[in-house]
């Protein structure tokens, strides 16, 4: 007998379906309220070039080039392509109230994920891991260092990860969603990672770059990589970037 509607997946949709006249239920208590960016006060910051808006690029046929691509060179990624892809990702083109409006739409305007990047070959900046401050588009050096190795480890065994000039690494601020959208939130975190990564590809594919979206990773060892949690912030995709 099939047991596949008493797991987990189907639990959870049928769970946090909204109904008429009837208010999602739960019981989670309070939540604790926690800031809009994360900070890392102590880290050095590396500010970032401006990105390239003006390079040519036609987006019908971004879209009908787009692939993930896995075979990507040991040829050094600009600083200013690392600048534009960052852009992709999560610039600010607009502001609404106390809201810092980006280039991908979140639900809530509540962007509740974190960006990092391992750099492994790109121009200007040494090999580590380094965190995305969005509001001062800037890079804050977490750990300098060769990672590679743990980082294709970490996402079993991959290839692309090994042979990728940098991997955005997302991560779920799981409060920052469940403090307004309560469980429901878990609905609406990779969809918003959706958006931010196919920006970052299809902007890949704008620069003639190669990038592979990964959902296939051990968890808690990229969470430990990036000494994290893994409960209030955790590991959601990563996509990796490099020349072909
Ligand atoms: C959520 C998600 C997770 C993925 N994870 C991986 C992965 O771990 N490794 C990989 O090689 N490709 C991964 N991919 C890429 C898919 O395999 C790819 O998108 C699919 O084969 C279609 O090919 P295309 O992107 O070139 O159109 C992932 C794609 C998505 C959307």
């Amino acid at each position: 007998m099939s047991n596949y509607k008493h797991g987990l997946a189907f639990r959870y949709i049928q769970g946090t379906k909204y109904h008429r006249d009837q208010p999602l239920k739960d019981d989670l208590g309070s939540i604790p309220v926690v800031g809009a960016f994360k900070r890392y006060p102590e880290s050095e910051r590396l500010p970032l070039p401006k990105p390239d808006l003006n390079r040519p690029a036609n987006l019908w046929q971004c879209l009908a080039n787009r692939r993930s691509e896995r075979s990507t060179t040991s040829d050094l990624l600009s600083l200013n392509e690392l600048a534009t892809l960052l852009w992709a990702a999560q610039g600010v083109s607009a502001r609404a109230g106390i809201h810092l409006l980006r280039t991908a739409p979140s639900a809530g305007a509540l962007y509740p994920f974190e960006t990092y990047i391992y750099v492994d070959h790109v121009e200007d900046i040494s090999k580590g891991f380094y965190h995305f401050d969005v509001e001062a588009f800037a890079l804050e050096r977490l750990k300098e260092g060769e990672f590679s190795k743990e980082m294709t480890a970490a996402c079993l065994s991959q290839p692309a990860v090994r042979r990728a000039a940098v991997v955005f690494i997302w991560t779920a601020m799981m409060l920052r969603c469940m403090v307004k959208y309560r469980n429901r939130a878990v609905r609406y975190i990779p969809m918003d990672l959706g958006h931010v990564c196919q920006n970052v590809q299809l902007a890949s594919t704008a620069m003639g770059l190669g990038s592979c979206p990964i959902g296939a990773f051990f968890d808690d060892d990229i969470n430990r990589l990036l000494e994290i949690d893994g409960e209030d912030e955790t590991v959601l995709y990563l996509i990796t970037v490099g020349k072909l």
